[in-house]
């Protein structure tokens, strides 16, 4: 392997070999001279070429290349008099590995996320979407070096299931049928007995029940997976296939719970930080003026914490036109998520104990019977970012609360199960893997954070 742009612009000093392979981002051809951006993706700045004519393909091939050719050079690595970059390539040899047609759509101007979102097999070749990607990378370690070092085991819960984690009817069937003609049943009914797994399967929205499984044997586990929402949101902060970070802790509640949550969040911005100063500095001056200082703050300061009722009691003294009513019983509406975290408290916060009405079978029910230990982490620009809870681990109020929201306790038999052998208190969330890239580098759009994005129509690349 050659050494990285990256390794290269690390090194000490100036003088001896080097060899870069990547692509153009610019290419100046001025008066008996060629200057070449050379970028190879390992770090936001590229390497700078110089081609002087004495270079035996000089005017048959280095004066052609333009943005996006692929090049391989070698030359001596010098201190730069040019402003902008600390050294330059002074090219022994420039070879051209692969053209562009003159239909390259990535020229040296500034194209709309929309339209790149169109080119998602070439737009990570941009400014942006290298430095996110990057940035996402970080992210995901950060993930794994979080839970390795507090010996968490990750657990890989499957990505084909049959049973609806958050009970919202919101899965994606997974079948091998003939759609124009599946087998039926005797009442005309698709007979999914036939189907590939010999029942009703579908792909995960969540990976919790199973890391409940992981938790009750190696007490703390995390999953990190693809998860599936077959729900048409048109949003800023949905996709329909998003990535989830899923811990489960054994012996565990809800304060346990948003503890883990809040170092988390911060061990991961704080890694992000140490790893890509400069793609962040990018973001932070041509993405979301500030953005670094916002992450300073939430890494320095305490989350605040508020049950749901006294949100409810905030939003209600806020003198606010919402969209969306606010009263005690009803689920909190982004606006109202982004009200409490970006105006209210201006840092992130973990809202508690939600009516139990609006929240999943699965959650510990509260002495009071009407709300349940859940908790949201809220930030600011984002809104809930992490949806989490201590769990129902009492068999009989676990069977009436399935039983209040129509589930079946068959499909459920051996999550029950669990809660008759050695049932213990337990806890867990899921953090939106995405949505903590998005409130990092501040962009604007879930899509532009996740490499190809799945949103309702759309699923090319
Ligand atoms: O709040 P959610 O639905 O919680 C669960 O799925 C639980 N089973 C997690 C657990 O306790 N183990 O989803 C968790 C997080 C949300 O807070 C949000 O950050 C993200 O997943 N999320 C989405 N991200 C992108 N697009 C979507 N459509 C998302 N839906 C949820
Ligand atoms: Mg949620």
């Amino acid at each position: 392997m050659t050494e990285s742009v990256r390794e290269i612009l690390a090194r000490p000093a100036a003088g001896g070999g080097a060899r870069v392979r990547g692509w153009v981002k610019t290419a100046r051809h001025s008066k008996g001279v060629s200057f070449l951006e050379v970028s190879d993706g390992s770090c936001f700045d590229g390497l700078q070429v110089v081609a002087a004519p004495e270079l035996p393909n000089f005017e048959s091939e280095v004066r052609r290349i333009g943005t996006g050719w692929a090049v391989d050079v070698e030359g001596e690595l010098a201190d730069s008099p040019g402003k902008g970059q600390r050294f330059e390539l002074q090219a022994r040899s420039v070879a051209i590995v692969g053209e562009t047609g003159a239909d390259y759509p990535l020229q040296k101007k500034r194209h709309s996320f929309e339209f790149l979102r169109d080119i998602a097999h070439l737009r990570p070749r941009t400014n942006t979407i290298g430095a996110v990607l990057r940035v996402r990378n970080a992210a995901s370690h950060a993930v794994h070096s979080f839970f390795q070092e507090r010996g968490f085991v990750q657990l890989h819960a499957p990505v084909i299931t049959a049973s609806d984690c958050e009970g919202a009817g919101e899965m994606f069937r997974v079948t091998t049928l003939d759609p124009a003609s599946p087998p039926r049943g005797e009442g005309g009914e698709v007979d999914y007995a036939q189907d590939f797994f010999g029942r009703e399967a579908f792909l995960t929205v969540s990976g919790q029940l199973e890391a409940e499984i992981g938790a009750a044997a190696l007490s703390n586990v995390y999953t990190f997976g693809p998860t599936f929402r077959a729900e048409n949101s048109n949003t800023s902060r949905h996709l329909s296939e998003f990535w989830m970070v899923e811990p489960e802790m054994a012996f565990c509640d809800l304060e346990g719970n948003a503890e883990l949550a809040e170092a988390f969040l911060k061990h991961v911005i704080r890694a992000v930080l140490e790893r890509c100063p400069d793609d962040m500095a990018f973001f932070n001056e041509r993405i979301e003026k500030g953005v670094l200082d916002t992450l300073a703050h939430v890494v320095d300061s305490p989350f605040e914490r508020l049950s749901y009722s006294e949100a409810v009691e905030i939003l209600e003294a806020s003198g606010r036109d919402f969209d969306f009513p606010v009263k005690w019983g009803a689920d909190l509406q982004s606006e109202h998520e982004r009200f409490l975290a970006e105006e209210h408290v201006k840092r992130p916060i973990v809202v508690t104990d939600y009516p139990k009405n609006i929240k999943p079978f699965y959650m510990y029910v509260n002495d009071d019977g009407r709300s349940v230990r859940a908790m949201d982490v809220l930030v600011p620009k984002v809104g809930e970012i992490i949806g989490g809870s201590q769990r129902e681990h009492r068999l009989e109020v676990l069977e009436a609360r399935m039983q209040e929201q129509g589930l079946s306790q068959d499909d459920y038999w051996w999550y029950l199960d669990l809660r008759r052998h050695g049932s213990v208190p337990h806890a867990g969330f899921g953090l939106g893997f995405e949505r903590v890239v998005q409130f990092v580098t501040g962009m604007a759009n879930i899509r532009d954070v996740i490499p190809f994005p799945r949103v309702p129509g759309s699923a090319e690349f």
